[in-house]
């Protein structure tokens, strides 16, 4: 029996993935890649949207990748790639600009966002096809499911659409996929300041934690995690935001019930919460971090893997390439 197909992407933004990264994506797609046929593929052409250092970049891109596969995403199994490393990507993306409205592309919130913080000119053409080059991704593979945090609901949303409109004009070529919208209970907030999403671009980095942290930083940040007067280990988003975040990363972590862990901490401090959340985290990072350096201190080993995964990629994009082609009347080498 053939399996669906999932698609998902993740920028190479970073040095080290955070933890809601871990929780909110990637525990979710290494879950799901049993039960479907999937694609990971790391963004570098969408992360130079906006500018970047080429020799960080291409660190990050490798950091990205062993992190993910250090995680648990199997590269035997699911198909881990660079995107620059397969052409089609670049090359649909061009064909689908062609069917996308000026005013569709432009009612896109990210980018309504992005270019107002950075100005028109400091805003590249790039970053207003980002949805467009996000649709190829998709489309390539004929996904059925696209895992997703909810800020990029409207860019599958937008796919969907070109999809529709591509196989109504010139007959039957993509699958429309369906987005799999993360779940609330997949948000992780700053230690620090628990009414904001984690990020790394935080403005302090006492409330983020890093999967390639050193395990004491780790370790104290959560010790010193912003709590409440209340001394009660109870789970309320609106009044306790800071001892609600440290649950839901306790339970994520564990597979737990929420009830369960605040009867286990019932009547004991917060100190006592801390440790036992402290130990939760470290457990599950230790192996997470080791892995990912091993895999780092081997490059050469760890880029013969992504080519491989990439030619592997290649070979499903380039049939739905070539079909597009076809399709739209382009002359093919004879
Ligand atoms: P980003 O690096 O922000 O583009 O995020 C990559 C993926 O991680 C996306 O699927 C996000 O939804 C997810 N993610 C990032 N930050 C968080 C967070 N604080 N809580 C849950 N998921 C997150
Ligand atoms: N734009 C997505 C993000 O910033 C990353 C991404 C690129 C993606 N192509 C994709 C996600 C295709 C899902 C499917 O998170």
């Amino acid at each position: 029996m053939t399996q669906a197909r999932l698609f998902s992407g993740m920028q190479p933004s970073a040095d080290s993935l955070q933890i809601g990264n871990y929780i909110g994506a990637l525990m979710q797609w290494r879950d799901m890649q049993d039960a479907y046929d999937a694609f990971f593929c790391v963004v570098d052409l969408h992360a130079i949207t906006v500018p970047q250092d080429p020799a960080e970049l291409r660190e990050k891109t490798r950091r990205t990748a062993a992190q993910y596969i250090a995680a648990g995403i199997e590269p035997s199994k699911s198909t881990l790639y660079v995107q620059s490393q397969v052409p089609a990507h670049a090359e649909l993306a061009w064909i689908l600009s062609t069917v996308t409205g000026f005013g569709e592309a432009g009612r896109m919130t990210q980018f309504k966002d992005k270019s107002q913080r950075y100005g028109s000119d400091q805003t590249s053409v790039a970053l207003f096809t980002y949805p467009v080059l996000m649709a190829a991704d998709i489309l390539l593979y004929q996904a059925n499911v696209v895992p997703v945090g909810d800020d990029q609901k409207q860019h599958v949303e937008l796919t969907r659409n070109l999809a529709e409109r591509f196989n109504s004009r010139f007959g039957e070529t993509f699958t429309v996929p369906e987005p799999v919208i993360q779940s609330d209970t997949a948000r992780i907030y700053d230690l620090q300041t628990p009414t904001s999403k984690m990020s790394k671009s935080a403005e302090s980095q006492a409330g983020v934690l890093y999967l390639l942290d050193d395990i004491s930083a780790t370790a104290k940040k959560i010790m010193r995690a912003v709590t409440d007067s209340d001394g009660t280990v109870h789970y309320d988003r609106e009044g306790k935001p800071g001892v609600a975040n440290l649950l839901t990363i306790y339970a994520a972590l564990t597979g737990r019930q929420i009830a369960s862990i605040e009867d286990e901490y019932a009547g004991r401090g917060y100190g006592d919460f801390k440790k036992g959340l402290r130990d939760v985290v470290v457990s599950e990072f230790e192996p997470v971090r080791e892995r990912a350096l091993e895999l780092l201190a081997d490059p050469a080993e760890l880029d013969r893997l992504l080519a491989a995964n990439a030619e592997k990629a290649a070979e499903t994009a380039e049939k739905t390439l070539s079909a597009v082609y076809d399709r739209i009347g382009l002359l093919r080498r004879g």
